[in-house]
């Protein structure tokens, strides 16, 4: 494996102060956060202490500001496209909401979209009849793009997909399937919650009109923070939120208001300030680190811990798909759950166990109750690949 300079692997853990408690190996669930991230928000937080809650964010105006503009070239948008959400699934829902769904519309998705997407398309199905159709997968696994393709002849109100799956170490061809959208000038909303900060993402390359995203996995920002991406095209066309606040329009008369040019349309008044700066500075860490640099040292760390954890007994790797994500899920027949990440926490381990009703559709063609899922990122090392497939080894030999 091509190691960064020792100097810069260094620098990134003694940025980080969690490497040396743990083996971090859940940057899917949330990630170490980097010293300027939690610096950011702590000082806002003192700040709100000091003055006051309202005061204190006129006085970082400014610096809310770079928030927009730093997520925004982060994924190849502007500032005016970027709207802050205090999750990944308050930022998707804010775009569904804006869709004006009428009864025998069509919804295409995946068979691996996240858990809280597909419950949100059966919640419109049930209240406004929508018809939810999910294209099939092809036989190595993955959404079939030829597939998906033939099924927009059906013109739907919106293709969902999710870029890289909560449950496996899928990546879907996100920008393929959005040509398609394009050419037909179909609406497209992607989930790119676990690829932030982990795959390079250009909005204009995907030709997405909505985007939704975390600030707490690979992109190593605090929980409770997340952004939706809103093209011009979106902006343009009118999309807003149903349930649009004071944030995302002006009242202008007792019957009527106006909302905003900008995405902060899909934005809610109250916001938790200092997270939003502790994300603007995630945002800009991961950027001067480059994502050149990140993804392929996450996804090379990735591929050794699955070959490594595929040549123990009783494992079974169960990440599938022609393209492979940082994210590596397994599970041990006959093993339980619980004990199991228990055992490996005992060790210092971080790791995470996804249940079956996270991802019916695909544990269920796996034939799985549970998955460990392991993730590990670019601050992560060798060693530590090395030191959990040790410690799993001893686990399932013991
Ligand atoms: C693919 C994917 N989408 C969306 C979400 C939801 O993110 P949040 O918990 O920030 O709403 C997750 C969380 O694990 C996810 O993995």
């Amino acid at each position: 494996m091509t190691e960064p300079l020792l100097e810069d692997l260094s620098r990134w853990r003694e940025e980080t102060p969690g490497c040396s408690e743990r083996i971090h190996f859940n940057n899917a669930g949330a990630a170490l956060m980097p010293r300027p991230v939690l610096d950011a928000v702590k000082a806002h937080l003192d700040l709100e202490a000091r003055i006051g809650g309202y005061e204190a964010a006129r006085a970082r105006e400014e610096a809310i500001a770079t928030f927009y503009h730093d997520v925004g070239s982060l994924v190849g948008g502007k500032a005016e496209n970027i709207a802050f959400a205090g999750s990944a699934t308050l930022a998707y829902s804010q775009a569904l909401s804006s869709i004006p769904f009428q009864s025998g519309d069509v919804l295409l998705t995946t068979r691996n979209d996240y858990i809280s997407n597909q419950i949100a398309f059966l919640s419109l199905r049930k209240r406004f009849g929508v018809e939810v159709v999910r294209a099939p997968d092809r036989p190595e696994g993955g959404v079939d793009v030829d597939a998906l393709v033939r099924l927009l002849e059906r013109r739907p109100r919106v293709v969902a997909v999710t870029h890289v799956p909560t449950n496996s170490g899928l990546v879907q061809p996100i920008a393929e399937i959005g040509r398609a959208c394009r050419e037909r000038e179909i609406l497209y909303l992607v989930d790119a919650c676990q690829s932030l900060g982990q795959l390079p993402i250009d909005v204009s390359a995907i030709g997405c009109d909505f985007l939704s995203a975390t600030g707490r996995k690979f992109l190593r920002g605090p929980r409770g923070t997340g952004f939706l991406y809103v093209s011009d095209r979106a902006l343009k066309a009118g999309y807003e939120p149903l349930f649009i606040d004071m944030r995302g329009a002006r009242w202008t008369g007792p019957d009527a208001y106006i909302h905003r040019q900008s995405a902060k349309r899909f934005e809610d008044w109250e916001s938790a300030w200092c997270l939003v700066l502790g994300c603007a500075e995630a945002a800009r860490y991961a950027t001067a680190v480059s994502l050149a640099v990140i993804s392929p040292r996450a996804l090379r760390l990735a591929s050794a811990l699955r070959e490594k954890l595929a040549a123990l007994p009783r494992i079974r790797i169960l990440d599938r798909g022609g393209e492979l994500s940082a994210i590596v899920t397994l599970e041990v027949p006959g093993v339980e759950a619980a004990p199991f990440l228990a055992a490996l926490e005992e060790r210092g381990i971080n790791g995470n166990i996804s249940l079956k009703e996270y991802a019916i559709l695909d544990f269920g063609e796996k034939q799985v109750e549970w998955a460990l899922r392991l993730s590990p990122h670019y601050y992560n090392t060798v060693e530590e690949v090395e030191v959990v497939v040790a410690a799993i080894g001893e686990i399932l030999g013991g």
